[in-house]
């Protein structure tokens, strides 16, 4: 598996949400749905109905962040929606273990994120239960914010313990993730990129993805092949 790009429908137009899928259908990896639920973030978006419908349309595999509280309640619905991988918070459950295994259980990818202040060294012992390990590089909640490079020696923390273990888990970055910040993102070990703004504020949403897609694989130490 090379770098992957999952562009986030947070920035797109929400009153064509299919459209705006095969608008980068030909180009990504995943569509990156937010999640929020107006309370573990201040801002509110969709739920597991529109997933739903998101998922019978797309031609792309859905990457599911969830930024809601008692991750736990809600995760497994979102897998059983149709997602491809299901992501939660890590201050928003608890029982990470349980959840992570309940998710692969329903064969969907367990990932699992960390707000730019939560350490990921407390979490090494169970990163053999995740599928994938999402590492916020802006405080969750909006689009269009800029990149918090103090999260870089987090990525390079986690690629070190993902290498020490040989694990097959992919490191996600978002936020502020753009041409002048992926790079960083590549080299510190990140290797499932996602961008909102970065895509869907340009004028040729595909053209942006393979924009991004090399300017990471340049700086990856996983080289070019896409998902
Ligand atoms: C922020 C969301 C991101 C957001 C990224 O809380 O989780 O997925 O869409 O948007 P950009 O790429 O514009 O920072
Ligand atoms: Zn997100």
């Amino acid at each position: 598996m090379g770098v992957q790009i999952s562009p986030s429908i947070l920035s797109a137009d929400w009153a064509d949400l299919a459209g705006e899928v095969a608008r980068i259908a030909p180009a990504a990896d995943w569509v990156h749905v937010d999640v929020m639920d107006n309370h573990f973030v201040p801002n509110l978006t969709v739920g597991a109905p529109v997933v739903e419908r998101l998922a019978a349309v797309s031609a792309l595999p859905l990457d599911v962040h969830l930024m809601i509280e008692d991750a736990d309640r809600w995760a497994p619905s979102y897998a059983e929606a149709g997602a491809g991988s299901v992501t939660f918070h890590v201050e928003a459950s608890a029982a990470p273990v349980r959840l992570a295994r309940e998710l692969r259980a329903q064969h969907v990818r367990a990932g699992m994120a960390l707000r730019p202040a939560t350490p990921v060294e407390p979490y090494a012992d169970l990163l053999p239960e995740l599928d994938m390990l999402l590492l916020m590089t802006v405080e969750p909640g909006f689009g269009g914010q800029s990149f918090l490079d103090l999260v870089l020696p987090k990525v390079r923390a986690a690629r070190e313990l993902v290498k020490g273990r040989d694990l097959d888990l992919w490191i996600q970055v978002d936020g502020g993730v753009a041409d002048d910040t992926i790079a960083a993102c590549a080299e510190a070990g990140a290797d499932v990129f996602v961008a909102g703004s970065a895509v869907y504020g340009a004028e040729d949403a595909a053209a942006s993805i393979e924009r991004l897609r090399d300017g990471a694989a340049r700086h990856s130490h996983l080289g070019a092949a896409s998902a």
